[in-house]
């Protein structure tokens, strides 16, 4: 198994241009380890974005630091670079830029912002893999990055995180604790993990995902299969096992995958474009960002509409693979937003999109009739302009 993670973190170096990269059961998990490697402790800040998954904000509280929101912009959802400055005390030790929805961030102001204030930068690539801001790879502007390859991500494993970094001295603490902290997964569960990904395999296509997600999540409560979340994550309390290695079914699944990066990541401009021009048609807003500065590869593609959760219902029935994240700045709506020091009206901007953005289909099994009949449906109700 050794070998088989070594080779497939190897392969993701190549891809990123990274010299340290180690795989890890989750990107929450990923992100635990960066912030450990860097000494986060009790009182310590970390700024993220207020439109996130809690699972994101977890290690931050399992660190005993204070997550501070900062609202984002509404054209890419990513943190309003104008807020930044404001938000930086003397107990922030990192800020988290992450690439929403696939948008890079401004990473000229974010690393401007955070070098002037001597705080390093953490990209979240976690839906951004292969996305370019001035020419330049997100998640190489930073001092480490961490990517997910849970089931909605740019390229699946089930589960996986990576980390990278250029900095050897992080690198050897984050490999020292593997060596000393991190445990193996569970026979059981790494079973569990390969049958579920023939399942998705055999399966899984735009058509059943609704259908397959509840159950899914059924499944999960009832403890059947390996959810990406279990309850106890919906609180910020660290499980035991919650620091994990990646199994050899992930690493063999990874290296699959990036055989076929290429071709997935052309397609998802391919069909970005195919939405833009559907849209437009319509006479519908599309994606807003400044083609000189950035070149974003979506995992989603996101649309604003007025009634968010009339068309969640509407495309369960009707067999349309619509997305509902975020539902509100700490996904999903369950979340307890004041245990993690989210107080409502913090992030307007995250709160608003929050209400009215759904996502759309962009993955490998998301072809051109995917894409016109999402269009067909999502059309059918009123846009935000
Ligand atoms: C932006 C973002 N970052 C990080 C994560 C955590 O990734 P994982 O589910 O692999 O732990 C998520 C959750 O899906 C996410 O949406």
């Amino acid at each position: 198994m050794g070998k088989l993670i070594e080779q497939y973190e190897q392969r993701f170096s190549e891809l990123l241009g990274a010299k340290h990269t180690f795989a890890f059961w989750k990107g929450r998990v990923a992100l635990y380890a960066i912030l450990k490697a860097m000494g986060i402790t009790a009182g310590d800040e970390i700024i993220v974005p207020g439109y996130t998954c809690v699972m994101d904000v977890n290690p931050i509280k399992y660190l005993g630091a204070r997550p501070v929101y900062v609202d984002i912009e509404p054209a890419t959802f990513n943190i309003d670079v104008n807020l930044l400055q404001e938000k930086i005390t003397s107990n922030t030790k990192a800020v988290i830029a992450q690439h929403t929805y696939g948008y890079p961030c401004d990473m000229d102001a974010i690393m401007d912002i955070a070098g002037k204030n001597g705080v390093p930068v953490i990209e979240d690539c976690c839906l951004a893999l292969g996305s370019k801001y001035k020419g330049k790879t997100a998640g190489t502007f930073g001092q480490a990055a961490y990517f997910s390859f849970q089931w909605n991500k740019p390229y699946t494993t089930g589960l996986g995180g990576m980390v990278i970094t250029n900095d050897t001295k992080l690198s050897e603490k984050i490999k020292s604790l593997c060596i000393n902290e991190m445990c193996q997964p569970f026979r059981k569960e790494v079973i569990m993990l390969w049958t579920q990904l023939i399942v998705y395999r055999l399966f899984i296509y735009p058509k059943t995902t609704a259908f397959a997600q509840a159950i899914f999540r059924y499944l999960t409560k009832k403890g059947v299969v390996v959810g990406s979340s279990s309850i106890t994550e919906f609180k910020p309390v660290i499980a035991d096992d919650f620091f994990k290695a990646a199994s050899c079914v992930q690493g063999r699944c990874g290296l699959r995958q990036l055989k076929k990066i290429e071709q997935n990541i052309s397609h998802r401009e391919k069909m970005a474009r195919l939405y833009d021009e559907l849209l437009e048609e319509k006479g519908w807003p599309i994606r807003q960002y400044d083609e000189s500065m950035m070149q974003p590869i979506m995992v989603r593609y996101p649309v604003r509409i007025t009634e968010k959760n009339k068309a969640l219902a509407q495309a369960a029935k009707a067999g349309v693979e619509l997305g509902s994240w975020f539902e509100c700045p700490l996904h999903p709506i369950e979340t307890p937003l004041g245990a993690y020091n989210y107080e409502p009206g913090m992030c307007p901007e995250a709160e608003k999109a929050s209400n009215e953005v759904v996502n759309l289909p962009l993955h490998p099994r998301a072809n051109e009739k995917t894409v016109k009949r999402a269009v067909e449906f999502i059309t059918k109700f009123t846009p935000v302009i």
